[in-house]
């Protein structure tokens, strides 16, 4: 009471003490327990990294079993939501649908309102019904029959599949889709208090229900200036293609952000002052995943071309403006046939167990509610005057 620091956006205000990722903005290090992305990124599965994230430790083979199998049997989505879903128009965007249903498990699993309930089964739940949920909006907006899982297969074909999958020929998922779709996943995961984060927390902390809390963070990457950033990159670079693919003209136009309004998609970070060690992973994939797959997109020759002119310019040098994890990861998504309005959806079902372990430990550490102060610059103390004395 009485005393209020501002810090508005709060860039120098920690809300919480933390033992799941570790991030020096300065040296570029990013670690989930202890392990580095880069690591992780080539050597483990999606799922043994949402295991670690949320249990805090990598699993054994039995546990990882377990989990594994828990997740297969639970990706099949209650039919009633699906009435939900139908209810939505045709070209409603996926990140609106996913939040809106997440939102909706809280009322077909009630029991997660009881915050003394194990949430271990709501947590298998929402990392096996995600991508389902997420693959009906793509199926619809191209008029064709969604697909139920196939819990023979592995988290990531399984999405796939229902993804891509049509009723007429025997869909085979590439290895080297399912791979770089792999290491996506886990290079999003979990980024400490991000803003999506911070939601999950400061929602959770209320005791409100763990999918009201996840559907919040949802809402929240879904923004431009945070995960939907992955999705505005793209629609930038195309544009830039189509204007003649002049990028210094763009340069330009963004070193002039407070005139024109526009900003580069994908660059600059909060934290980050001098790479974000998860864009240069996914540039090199980017190389590489195209060319594995013959893929040749002009628009990565764009996007190349406006990041060397960005780093270049004394503009982004003065304020420590580098390409970040948003900047190249959508032109893999399109090498990989994820259309440009399913980008954030992807983004979710990768930070989905970094959601989960923060929603996780904000409970274990029984933190208190989230309550941010402010400083009133409104009216003082005035005299009401009745309608038509005003
Ligand atoms: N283009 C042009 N100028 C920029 C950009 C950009 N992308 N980003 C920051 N600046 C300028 C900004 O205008 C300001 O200039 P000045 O000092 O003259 O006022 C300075 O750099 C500092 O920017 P800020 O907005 O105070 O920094 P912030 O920490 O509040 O914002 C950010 C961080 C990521 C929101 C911002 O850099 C941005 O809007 N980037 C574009 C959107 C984007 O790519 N978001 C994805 C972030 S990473 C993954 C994720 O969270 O999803």
């Amino acid at each position: 009471t009485g005393y209020v620091t501002l810090d508005r956006g709060y860039k120098n205000t920690g809300a919480t003490k933390s033992a799941i990722t570790f991030l020096d903005g300065e040296q570029g290090i990013l670690q989930y327990r202890g392990y580095s992305i880069e690591d992780l990124a080539a050597k483990a599965s999606f799922l043994e990294v949402a295991y670690l994230l949320i249990y805090g430790e990598l699993p054994t083979k039995e546990q990882y079993a377990q989990f594994e199998n828990g997740i297969r049997r639970h990706t099949l989505v209650n039919e009633d939501m699906r009435k939900i879903f139908d209810g939505f128009p045709v070209n409603a965007h996926p990140m609106g649908v996913l939040s809106s249903l997440v939102s909706a498990m809280s009322a077909f699993y009630p029991d997660s309102q009881d915050e003394k309930n194990d949430p271990a089964l709501h947590i298998v739940r929402l990392l096996a019904k995600l991508p389902t949920i997420a693959t009906w909006s793509y199926k619809r907006s191209l008029g064709h029959p969604t697909n139920y899982p196939k819990n023979n297969l592995d988290y990531i074909p399984n999405f796939l599949n229902m993804m891509f999958a049509l009723p007429v020929e025997d869909y085979k998922v590439d290895p080297v889709v399912a791979e770089a779709l792999n290491v996506l996943l886990i290079l999003h995961a979990d980024h400490e208090q991000n803003c999506s984060t911070s939601t999950v927390r400061l929602v959770g902390s209320s005791q409100a229900n763990i999918y009201s809390s996840i559907s919040s963070g949802i809402s929240a990457l879904w923004g431009p200036l945070h995960g939907g950033a992955n999705q505005e990159v793209i629609e930038m670079l195309e544009a830039i293609k189509a204007d003649g693919g002049d990028v210094s003209k763009y340069v330009d136009m963004a070193k002039n952000a407070k005139t024109t309004g526009f900003r580069l998609f994908g660059f600059g970070h909060r934290v980050y002052k001098n790479f974000d060690p998860r864009a240069r992973i996914i540039k090199k994939a980017a190389d590489d995943v195209l060319s594995k797959l013959g893929v040749n997109d002009p628009v990565l020759e764009i996007a190349k071309g406006l990041e060397e002119a960005a780093l270049h310019d004394e503009y982004f040098i003065q304020r420590k403006l580098y390409p970040n994890v948003d900047f190249y990861s959508g032109i893999i998504y399109r090498a990989l046939g994820i259309p440009t309005n399913m980008f954030t959806v992807m983004f979710a079902i990768g930070r989905l167990p970094g959601w989960i372990a923060q929603w996780k430990e904000m409970r274990e550490q029984k933190e208190p509610i989230g309550r941010p102060r402010q400083i009133y610059t409104g009216a003082t103390l005035r005299e009401f005057k009745a309608i038509d004395q005003r």
